[in-house]
């Protein structure tokens, strides 16, 4: 099933890695995968993204990429509050749609679209790249073989310190109306998702607690781009969404987990820490050391410590799609990026589900984000 008119809608941070990833593999499937179109309001921004990764044109109009016939596939980067309304329209015109996460700013809307995605002949999925960093997958393939025994334990932390200079601008990131709650929605989304991939379906929300550490910053005086800093105007406006939130959970499966997400952990950068516990051993990892995973397992004798296991072209990807697909050469965010969206190429190619990171995917975090924040009110 051939595909046509690659398209990036919103230009901004995380709109560079879909290009780039599109730019690195859309040839893979043949002249159908063509670099087509950046769209973003601001024509500057769409220009300039169009012109790094080799985009033929560029659109300020989101309306207008969809009604656009040459135009068959499409990532959704826009700010959250837009994902429903963009996804549902790209959707109901036969795109095929890979929407940020998250998929919406609430588990109604993003039923809607799961809805509709179900009985939809294209391609959909949710951008859960985290499922696709090597060590990740094998750490879910350990414990798919019973290496650590039956379940007991998950925490999942996605610190980051994007958030955490009161001197950058005030943008739709905080404002709870268009960004939902703020780092349980824009990372801890990653967490929960991640929580999923590895321990399965979510049972309870146990309890929650979120805060706002910054609770006003300053007006943009002009367009704003991810986290960067821009002239300020003397005007302030309210932070109303969490700076940070903790969560306690309880899975199917049995196993308790512990989520925090915050964006205001001086230092943090953008890490995601992961450590799984098991009856019979524990494996741990993080996005600061992305080349390995630890595992220990607990033996007769009753000796202790973590082995290291380097990611290698066995890995889950590495071997297939890695740049430089040799043992122990370290990885990053733009290749497992890129592992996810060689996939849902493929998915679309073939006319077949893209199944590791779906809108059902999108929809049960959603969901679960959904319960965090109740929880975070009941319990405050
Ligand atoms: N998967 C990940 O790891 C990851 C990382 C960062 C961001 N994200 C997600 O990506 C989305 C975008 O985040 P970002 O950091 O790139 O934001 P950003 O603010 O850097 O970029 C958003 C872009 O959208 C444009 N835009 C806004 N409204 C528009 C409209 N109506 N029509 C056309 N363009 C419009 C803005 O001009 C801006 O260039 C968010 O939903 C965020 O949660 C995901």
């Amino acid at each position: 099933m051939p595909f046509h008119g690659i398209t990036v809608i919103g230009a901004g941070m995380i709109g560079a890695a879909h290009a780039a990833a599109y730019r690195q593999f859309a040839h893979r499937f043949g002249p159908t995968g063509n670099l087509h179109t950046v769209c973003d309001m601001n024509p500057d921004a769409a220009r300039r993204l169009a012109a790094d990764w080799g985009f033929a044109q560029t659109e300020t109009d989101w309306r207008a990429v969809i009604a656009n016939p040459e135009i068959e596939v499409v990532s959704v980067c826009l700010p959250n509050f837009l994902h429903t309304e963009v996804t549902l329209a790209a959707l109901a015109a036969g795109k095929h749609v890979l929407c940020e996460k998250p998929l919406a700013l609430d588990a109604a809307s993003a039923r809607s679209v799961a809805e509709v995605a179900r009985k939809a002949r294209s391609v959909s999925g949710t951008v859960f790249n985290y499922r696709r960093i090597p060590a990740i997958a094998a750490i879910k393939a350990r414990i798919e073989a019973g290496d650590l025994g039956k379940p007991v334990q998950i925490l999942v932390q996605f610190q980051c310190d994007y958030a955490a200079d009161p001197l950058l601008p005030h943008s739709w990131r905080y404002e709870l109306a268009k960004a939902g709650p703020g780092a349980l929605l824009d990372v801890g989304t990653h967490a929960v998702d991640t929580m999923r991939f590895l321990f399965g379906d979510v049972a309870e929300v146990i309890g929650a607690i979120s805060t706002i550490s910054i609770t006003e910053r300053r007006l943009p005086l002009g367009a704003t781009t991810g986290h960067g800093h821009v002239a300020l105007s003397d005007k302030t406006a309210v932070v109303d969404n969490d700076d940070v939130m903790s969560a306690l959970l309880r899975f199917t499966n049995g196993a308790q987990g512990y989520l925090s997400a915050s964006r205001v952990a001086v230092g943090s950068g953008n890490r995601l820490t992961v450590e799984v516990m098991g009856t019979e051993g524990t494996a741990r990892f993080t996005t600061e050391m992305p080349s390995f995973y630890e595992i220990a397992l607990r033996s007769p004798d009753g000796s202790t410590g973590f082995t290291r296991v380097m990611n290698s072209p066995a890995a889950p990807d590495i071997g297939a799609l890695g740049t430089v697909p040799h043992d122990a050469v370290s990885i990053g965010y733009a290749e497992w990026f890129g592992f996810m969206l060689h996939e849902f190429l493929t998915c679309c190619a073939e006319g077949r589900p893209f199944k590791n990171g779906s809108i059902q995917d999108g929809y049960e975090a959603v969901m679960i984000l959904d319960e965090i924040q109740r929880a975070s009110k009941r319990d405050r």
